[in-house]
């Protein structure tokens, strides 16, 4: 296929790109922005392949937009292009409001001109904090950060585009991604460069908040079953094979790095923090997915690749990361 996508620099973009390139065949255009998350990095061993092509510009430029369909001709736009971070959204949302709501109509419009399939990536946390059981395509969205709440309203703007236009979207919703090239303001790669240089790992409340895992290269997979099998105007959840608490996820961290128990430090609990998130990934499995990666053996490959890859990561925690770390935290990276 020929594709063009959208946040392709980020973790789970380039994880996709790679997949849709080297599995598959495919031609690709990514967009890209390039903010603090999106990083040309990123495409180290796929930057030389003849089907790969970057451009640089952000998702709520129409000309932009128009100058990437333009070179990609694709038959499909798949969107990752986000802000993602939720304390980010606390401390600073407008960035969620203009990417995920003009960005999204932008793309939109730009798929009904060109009359292309669209595939949006979204998120379990649409729909909100589940204490028992597990979230389906058919629960109630009920967003609690400025993320998730900008996230849901992306998604009922695809499925107007749907209902109202009859464009061929779909909306593909992942749990908790980890893996190679996640940027070290989410809790996994924090706390293993945290474990590996000896800083405090700072737990938000009683760490008891649990998460459903799935890593990256799992969700990209899941991703391109929706785009490649999915029906139009259907959401497919795909969430990971194990949950687990945050203390948890700290706790294995802490054996693989050889760091310190007295390393892990309570903090002041993230505002309208959800308790625990929980997909049923039965839709998406009826197309032919299922994850390959258990979170034990993921979490020991992540934390070898944190480890060999200093050249990935030594930039961005000597760079504007420590001064975004002292304002979330309070306190220095050593
Ligand atoms: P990321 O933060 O690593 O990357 C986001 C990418 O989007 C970056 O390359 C950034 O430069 C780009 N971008 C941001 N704003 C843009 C704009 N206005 N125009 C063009 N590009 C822009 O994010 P990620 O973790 O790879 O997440 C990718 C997608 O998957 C997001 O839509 C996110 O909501 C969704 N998702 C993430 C997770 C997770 O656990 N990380 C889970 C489920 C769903
Ligand atoms: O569920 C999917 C979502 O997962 C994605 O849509 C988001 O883009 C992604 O950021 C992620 O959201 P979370 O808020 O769950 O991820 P984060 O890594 O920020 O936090 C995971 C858990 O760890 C959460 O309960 C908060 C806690 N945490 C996080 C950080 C950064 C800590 O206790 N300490 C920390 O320093």
């Amino acid at each position: 296929m020929k594709l063009l996508i959208c946040g392709g620099a980020g973790f789970i973009g380039s994880t996709f790109v790679r997949q849709r390139l080297l599995e598959h065949g495919d031609q690709v255009t990514v967009l890209d922005k390039l903010t603090y998350a999106g990083r040309e990095e990123n495409f180290h061993d796929i930057a030389d392949n003849p089907a790969f092509r970057f451009v640089r510009g952000a998702i709520e430029d129409s000309q932009a937009v128009a100058t990437a369909i333009e070179m990609a001709s694709p038959e499909a736009i798949v969107n990752f292009a986000a802000e993602t971070h939720v304390d980010r959204s606390i401390a600073e949302p407008d960035a969620f409001v203009s990417t995920h709501a003009l960005g999204t109509y932008v793309l939109l419009e730009a798929a009904r001109a060109h009359s292309l399939r669209y595939v949006q990536v979204s998120t379990d946390e649409v729909y909100g904090s589940i204490e028992e059981g597990t979230f389906t395509e058919e629960s109630p969205l009920a967003p609690s950060s400025p993320y998730s709440a900008t996230k849901a309203g992306a998604d009922l703007l695809v499925q107007s585009y749907f209902h109202t236009f009859g464009l061929e979207a779909l909306i593909c919703r992942g749990s908790n991604n980890y893996g190679p090239y996640q940027y070290p303001e989410k809790l996994i790669p924090l706390m293993i460069l945290n474990a590996l240089h000896g800083d405090p790992l700072p737990v938000y409340g009683d760490g008891m908040q649990v998460r459903n895992w799935i890593h990256a290269t799992d969700f990209a997979a899941a991703i391109g079953h929706v785009l490649e099998h999915g029906i139009p105007g259907e959401v497919y959840n795909a969430g990971g094979p194990d949950e687990e608490p945050n203390m948890t996820v700290v706790t294995r961290i802490i054996e693989h790095t050889g760091a310190s128990e007295s390393q892990i430090e309570h903090v002041t609990d993230r505002p309208g923090h959800d308790r625990r998130y929980s997909l049923s990934s039965q839709k998406v499995r009826d197309l032919g997915w299922t994850p390959q990666t258990r979170f034990d053996n993921g979490l020991e490959q992540t934390v070898s690749w944190y480890r060999e890859n200093t050249w990935w990561w030594e930039p961005i925690r000597t760079g504007d990361y420590r001064a975004y770390y002292e304002r979330q935290y309070g306190r220095a990276l050593s």
